[in-house]
């Protein structure tokens, strides 16, 4: 079968592909308009970047003009409007992280890869961004590749790290995930197609959970609180979860181990760990 370019610019078996992809993220929503932004990550998916064909394939798939989509996809940093590198990394430069030596790190790191920010490697490799904080403050400085943590980086760790993603190694991120996906794997995962790695690893670890040991080596106590109540006065689902669960904080645990909040969470799905890096 001949393939065609179809008017989007994607051949006839990309655009059929992707227009499977669409019908699952607009079902998500009352208004198909609504469904832009998992969109533009589904076309961020597919080449990388916020292309000029993903512009035109989510106006038309949306009902919506390409002016529109371009409104949107210039508007948050996480859209890119020219090809990604395999791997984002970014270095928060935030109040924190800067006072910790993010600054130092991502100068480090321009010299070192010969770029500045939100500019590629020549090979294609990397993309370096200072990024605003990424609730992480308590690892400060912190360094996220494909939105994975790496936690209190130095210049010199963050350039060894960056050499390694450049020589195609696997890293394994401090927190979470046992290994970093590619910039289009990410970007399919934003766009709402689960890669099942979600509640890999740990997430709250000594650090952020210094406070609450502090407070139980001095037996202090917050007041009690209500737990949230729905329009009728019951207490909500994730409320009452919320108040059953307390006294079972306190220890580093993964976001696996939380109770389930939503009947997503109730599936008893396990994560495939085998769905690391892929090519
Ligand atoms: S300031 Fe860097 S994670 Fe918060």
């Amino acid at each position: 079968m001949t393939l065609e370019a179809h008017r989007s610019g994607y051949d006839e078996a990309t655009y059929a592909r992707l227009a499977t992809d669409t019908a699952a993220i607009v079902a998500r929503y009352p208004e198909k308009r609504s469904a832009l932004l998992p969109m533009l990550h589904l076309v961020q998916s597919e080449d990388g970047y916020v292309s000029r064909d993903g512009i035109a394939f989510c106006a038309e798939q949306l009902g919506i003009t390409a002016a529109e989509v371009s409104a949107v996809a210039t508007f948050y940093t996480q859209y890119k409007r020219h090809p990604n590198g395999t791997y984002t990394v970014g270095v928060c430069t935030n109040t924190l992280c800067a006072i910790m030596g993010g600054d130092e790190i991502f100068d480090e790191l321009s010299e070192h890869l010969g770029v500045g920010h939100d500019e590629t490697t020549d090979d294609g490799a990397i993309t370096l961004e200072r990024v605003e904080c990424n609730a992480a403050c308590d690892y400060a400085p912190v360094v996220m590749v494909n939105w994975e943590f790496f936690d209190n980086q130095t210049p010199a760790g963050a350039t060894q790290l960056a050499d390694r993603l450049r020589a195609g190694e696997d890293v394994a991120p401090t927190r979470g995930a046992a290994s970093v996906c590619t910039f289009k794997q990410m970007s399919r995962v934003l766009a709402g197609f689960s890669d099942g790695r979600a509640d890999e690893g740990v997430g709250a670890g000594r650090p952020t959970l210094a406070g609450l040991r502090l407070a139980r080596e001095h037996d202090w106590t917050a007041p009690a609180g209500a737990a949230p109540e729905q329009v009728d006065g019951s207490a909500t689902d994730a409320g009452a979860a919320a108040a059953e669960g307390a006294s079972a904080v306190g220890q580093e645990q993964s976001s696996a181990e939380r109770r389930p909040t939503t009947p997503a969470d109730a599936t008893g799905a396990t994560p495939d760990a085998s769905k690391g890096k892929q090519p």
